[in-house]
């Protein structure tokens, strides 16, 4: 780890190529829950600073001088800390020590990055450069953060492999959700990584559903999303399931096309590649797949271009994912978000490289904000067979998940064990 660290803060310092600026990164505070109690929300050091730092210490602050390196200005541990929460000393240089490291430096521009440090402003505008940079070094993953990506990946299967077996008619989402997170805790995970979505019938449509107490029956769509986190590296994995009963054709039928969406843009996950050149051919391909179930009518391309598939498909093919669920996505500097409906919810919009993590996670939903929109209703109107659309409103949804790393060869399905 320490190499690794020596590693990680030369790289940053070589992409930085600073002369005088001086850059301040900052752990974050403890945050209090509003109302006391002495009760704290769980403390997160914010990623940049755990990236360069290593360890997860509150109110701290990691400083840089081109000229003489790396230093870690630890906040004393108080005796109160010491008698409430058990906490010892972590390896530093004193907190009030910066104030005089700054003071022999005075003069020099400060750049500040992580989390704000409290009395100390920094230059805004080449905060945002310098974490371009840095996100950008962080995009591909190191062999210390795909050790605990894996084990995330594996407690992640242990949850799903739990869950499959409370899979049966009367299980609540609520009791799914204990099934499924007990295991990931059993299985070596810290905590979860994002809130868990088990969404059973039409919850299934709604993207990040919070689990609630409705009851599967036979027949049920049930779609899970959930990752267990490992030192704060997460996995994000879904799955959509249909409880036995019933006429199952159209559930199959969309889960295979959903699958081979994905399937196709997994192997699509090579260097070099287009992550939007991607999303629009997942586009491209369901909007094929629900003419072909006689939902749209049209070709594929006129469908895609006039951003008909982004009423079934309404976010992007997927995200990287690591050190959070959101890890170092993004655009390229001088890429602009579109503003297309079909592509304005691209997360990432960058080539792929060797060692990036994403997620790919195409879906099929039927969601009653979006399908029963006048205007949305009026401007697909002829490329809608809106009778069949509108019997399947209560269907919910199928997004099937998994975390792909791209290697020089073919990509490594990293949830490929999950059921
Ligand atoms: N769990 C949220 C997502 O899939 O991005
Ligand atoms: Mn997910
Ligand atoms: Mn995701």
């Amino acid at each position: 780890m320490e190499d690794l660290l020596s590693k990680r803060r030369e790289r940053a310092a070589a992409a930085w190529a600073l002369r005088e600026e001086l850059v301040l990164i900052g752990s974050g505070p403890v945050i209090g829950v509003p109302g006391g109690a002495d009760q704290t929300y769980p403390f997160l050091a914010h990623v940049e600073y755990l990236w360069l730092a290593g360890h997860e210490v509150a109110d701290a602050v990691l400083a840089f001088d081109p000229r003489d390196g790396w230093t870690d200005f630890i906040p004393p541990v108080t005796q109160a800390e010491r008698v409430w929460e058990g906490r010892t000393d972590a390896p530093g240089t004193p907190l009030h020590e910066l104030g005089g490291w700054l003071a022999a430096r005075r003069g020099r521009p400060v750049v500040t990055l992580g989390a704000a440090i409290p009395g100390i402003a920094g230059d805004g505008i080449r905060a945002a450069a310098l974490r371009e940079q840095l996100m950008h070094l962080r995009r591909p993953k190191d062999s210390h953060e795909l050790a605990l990506v894996r084990k995330a990946c594996e407690a992640t299967a242990q949850g799903f492999r739990a869950l499959v077996q409370a899979l049966k008619a009367g299980a609540s989402e609520r009791e799914l959700q204990v099934e499924l997170e007990t295991a990931f805790l059993r299985g070596g995970a810290d905590r979860t990584g994002y809130g868990t979505i088990v969404g059973i019938g039409s919850h299934a449509g709604v993207l990040h559903f919070s689990p609630g107490d409705r009851r599967a029956q036979s027949g049920d769509v049930v779609l899970v999303d959930a990752g267990a986190e490992v030192s704060r590296y997460t996995a994000d994995v879904t799955r959509t399931y249909r409880l036995p009963g019933g006429d199952d054709g159209f559930f199959r039928a969309l889960h295979a096309i959903v699958l081979r969406v994905e399937q196709n843009a997994i192997s699509r996950c090579r260097p070099g590649a287009e992550w939007r050149d991607l999303h629009l051919a997942a586009a491209h391909e369901i909007a094929e797949g629900l003419v072909s179930l006689g939902l749209l009518v049209g070709s594929a391309e006129s469908l895609v271009e006039r951003d008909t598939h982004a009423l079934f498909f309404p976010h992007g093919l997927g995200h990287m994912v690591g050190l959070g669920v959101r890890d170092a996505s993004g655009y390229l500097p001088g890429r602009a978000r579109s503003t297309r409906p079909g592509l304005s919810m691209l997360r990432t919009d960058l080539p792929l490289e060797p060692g990036y993590l994403m997620t790919v996670e195409p879906g099929v939903y039927f969601i009653p904000a979006l399908l029963q929109d006048a205007s949305l209703r009026e401007r697909h109107r002829d490329a809608v067979r809106w009778d069949r659309v509108d019997a399947l409103m209560e269907f919910g949804g199928v997004r099937i998940e998994d975390d792909i790393l791209v290697t020089e060869s073919d990509p490594d399905v990293l949830t490929a064990s999950i059921p």
